[in-house]
């Protein structure tokens, strides 16, 4: 017997939401939505949570991987209905159900914890999280008895104009009791809109007159449910606070906060200094002691401790120590910059290796090339690496100077110390310590 199983209802079609994509699967900081209920279930037991599935099964599959145990709800016929669709795994099994939506990624797992702790006191089958709001949200209405026992919940769709103005409001979250919980579930009523809806089962528990606890909090941010784009955008807005607020905490200097967009999945080291208008995104960890901004964007990538990135943008490109970027540069998949590399403006790297202390100072291009240390690369450098059919590789050993507006027509290689004079076009590889120049760049005894 399991002490406690956590079952996400993810199946809805959601149509507010006005979207292919199921609602779901829509980002929040920069992770689907869905992955934060999944996360909180995670800390919570070490058992796999359930994720009941329907609208977009097989897309939701995909983006949440084996990290939760999937039950099918083919018809959306009610949130009662999609969490009966988990009893044949665990009626008889569980202690204790505690059911969440997946709509609501902002819930924290501490709060989810002080619920499964409240529910191991309350002796009635139902624990239940409810919120006193201003704003209703077209959340469903608590409704108390004159002893102030929660006795149901009504659905704003069918609410009377009384219950409309009740302001303390159901978000959603609830602890089962196993053994309860299964039998009533399959005795829901069909509410008016054709749908078995799970709050039902507070009436009928407070109908055998069983206990039903609430636990009531006042962080109305914590339960914002996701419906539309608009609750996304303000969902979005308290997830950035939070996050900025963790760095700033952790020892990160935020110019502006409320201008910095910091994904959920980055890591940032202290003393880093971010200027607005920054974007930080998907797999990307910044070092210590790195300036970046304003109006830059880094994504996927690895930044190392010192590095400057400004006014431009870097994707999936690896920095080590002390490179600075910028202003209006480029950084694309596969760029390696070595410690103390310098691209400066209107540079684009794309697949290469700069090696250390190597510098590219001016409006040049970059692709598929190998650049040993100290290399000297020219004011409008390009790598001429395609062909109209393939790529081909440019290597530029360590020490080599290119002379500026130089094109290298690759496959080609540049030896060590090698000088390239400016306007040249090398389509031949040019020996270490050479002196190449002219169109095309040929090997000269001496410099004229
Ligand atoms: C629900 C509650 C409401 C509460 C609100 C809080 C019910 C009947 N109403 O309303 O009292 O105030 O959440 O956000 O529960 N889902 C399924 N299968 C279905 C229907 C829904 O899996 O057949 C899932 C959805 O994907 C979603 C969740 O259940 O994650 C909630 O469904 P939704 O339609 O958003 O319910 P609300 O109208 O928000
Ligand atoms: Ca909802």
């Amino acid at each position: 017997m399991n002490k406690t199983s956590i079952v996400i209802l993810a199946a809805g079609q959601s149509t507010r939401m006005k979207s292919e994509l199921p609602k779901v699967l829509h980002h929040l900081a920069g992770k689907p939505m869905v992955q934060y209920a999944v996360e909180s279930a995670a800390e919570l037991t070490s058992e796999k949570p359930l994720l009941v599935v329907g609208y977009g099964a097989d897309e939701v599959r995909r983006v949440v991987g084996d990290h939760v145990i999937y039950v099918e709800q083919r018809e959306q016929l009610g949130t009662g209905h999609a969490l009966l669709q988990a009893s044949p795994l665990l009626e008889g099994r569980s202690e204790t159900v505690a059911v969440c939506y997946a709509d609501m990624p902002l819930l924290s797992t501490d709060t989810l914890r002080r619920l499964v702790e409240l529910h191991a006191e309350n002796k009635g089958p139902i624990t239940m999280l409810t919120v006193e709001a201003d704003d209703p949200m077209g959340f469903g209405r608590i409704l108390r008895d004159e002893a102030g026992q929660v006795v149901g919940i009504v659905e704003e769709a069918v609410a009377t104009e009384e219950q409309k103005a009740i302001r303390e409001l159901n978000c959603g979250v609830y602890c089962f009791d196993g053994h309860w919980l299964w039998p009533h579930l399959t005795q829901l009523p069909l509410s008016p809109k054709g749908e078995y809806y799970l709050t039902d089962l507070v009436a009928m528990a407070a109908a055998e007159g069983q206990a039903v606890e609430a636990l009531k909090i006042n962080d109305v941010t914590e339960v914002l449910g996701i419906n539309n784009r608009s609750h996304l955008a303000q969902a979005e807005a308290v997830m950035r606070q939070r996050i900025n607020r963790k760095w700033m905490l952790e020892g990160v200097t935020l110019l502006d906060p409320s201008l910095i967009f910091i994904e959920a999945t980055v890591e940032i080291g202290q003393d880093t200094v971010i200027y607005p208008n920054t974007y930080l995104q998907g797999a990307t960890a910044i070092g210590r002691q790195c300036r970046l901004g304003p109006d830059t964007i880094v994504r996927d990538s690895t930044i190392g401790d010192g590095c400057t990135i400004e006014v431009s943008v870097v994707e999936g490109a690896v920095l080590e120590e002390d490179v600075d970027v910028g202003p209006f540069s480029h950084l694309r998949k596969g760029a390696h910059l070595a410690k103390g590399v310098h691209v400066g403006n209107f540079g684009e790297v794309k697949n290469s290796y700069l090696g250390p202390g190597t510098k590219m100072g001016h409006f040049s291009y970059l692709g598929d090339a190998t650049v040993g240390k100290e290399v000297n690369i020219g004011a409008g450098t390009i790598t001429c690496n395609y062909d109209g059919q393939r790529k081909h590789r440019t290597i530029i050993e360590d020490g080599a100077f290119i002379g500026s507006d130089t094109m290298l027509v690759a496959p080609v290689r540049v030896g060590a110390g090698a000088k390239i004079g400016a306007g040249s076009v090398v389509t031949h590889d040019i020996p270490p310590h050479s002196v190449a120049y002219g169109v095309p760049a040929r090997v000269r005894d001496k410099e004229e």
